[in-house]
């Protein structure tokens, strides 16, 4: 059992401590002398009780910001950034600021995502072209026109679904987005991805579908099924831009929408 008088001056100790570490604030101290004369049992031994009110009486009366130290202010890092946004617009702000979504194009504008914010069905693409860059849109070149058509037949209007690209800036001579790009640029489309909060995602194109599957394989080995990627369905398929070149490409792009289509329906897409 512990002496009381002792309990006391280690409380002292321990206060003091801590009001050298994290500044003033007050505190009652009994006096030892009436506590003496209060609470000991006849044979000046005190009761179990008796400690742990004396133990109570030390209780700390802090003002807000005393004993408990403030957390130093910080920034926050990317990741937390990129979190913090609630909404497709605090996430545009974001990247409009991000100097990390560059490519080594100087003067290039964000080219951040069009269509239904809510949609079911969100298109992935590789990177902004000329058109894309100059009118700060996906897809509106002549391999979006040729996108437009393929949606069409499936039944989509372009305001039906969500657009986007891996990188949201041209690379310059429309050269494939570097890995470093594609790195850098990810964590910013899985929140959009998160945001949008799509049933189905539709890569168009290799870089598209094997930087979302993190799979380093051809197009031909990943289109025309789905894979699961953070609870949802993923397709590839062919790039239009692709198609324009390559006409073989047309009929088992065209089997792959329709597979998607009906997928769509089934899981209720709206
Ligand atoms: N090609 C793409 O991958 N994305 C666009 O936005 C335009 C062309
Ligand atoms: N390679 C690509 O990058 N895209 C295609 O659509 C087909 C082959």
């Amino acid at each position: 059992m512990p002496d009381p008088k002792e309990l006391i001056e280690k409380a002292e100790r321990f206060l003091k401590q801590q009001m050298d570490m994290y500044g003033d604030f007050s505190m009652k101290f009994p006096d030892s002398t009436s506590l003496e004369n209060q609470n000991l049992q006849k044979n000046n031994k005190p009761t179990k009780d008796q400690v742990r009110e004396v133990s109570n009486n030390y209780q700390v009366e802090t003002g807000q910001d005393s004993v408990q130290p403030e957390k130093p202010e910080r920034e926050l890092t990317k990741q937390e950034k990129i979190a913090a946004c609630d909404t497709l617009e605090e996430l545009r702000t974001l990247c409009e600021n991000a100097d990390e979504l560059r490519t080594d194009l100087d003067g290039t504008n964000l080219v951040f995502g069009v269509g239904n914010p809510n949609a079911d069905l969100m298109i992935v693409g590789e990177a902004p072209g000329y058109n894309e860059d100059q009118q700060g849109e996906p897809f509106v070149g002549e391999a979006g026109q040729l996108l437009d058509k393929i949606m069409a037949a499936i039944d989509f209007k372009r305001g039906d679904i969500y657009i986007a690209n891996i990188l949201k800036h041209r690379p310059p001579n429309n050269r494939d987005p570097k890995p470093e790009e594609r790195k850098r640029s990810l964590p910013y489309l899985l929140r959009q991805i998160e945001l949008v909060d799509p049933k189905i995602i539709l890569c168009v194109g290799r870089v598209s579908a094997t930087t979302l599957l993190n799979e380093d394989t051809s197009l031909s080995k990943l289109r025309g099924k789905f894979h699961s990627f953070h609870g949802r369905e993923l397709m590839a398929t062919y790039h239009p831009a692709a198609l324009l070149r390559n006409k073989q490409w047309k009929r088992p792009t065209w089997e792959d929408v329709q597979k998607l289509r009906k997928r769509y329906d089934e899981l209720g897409g709206k």
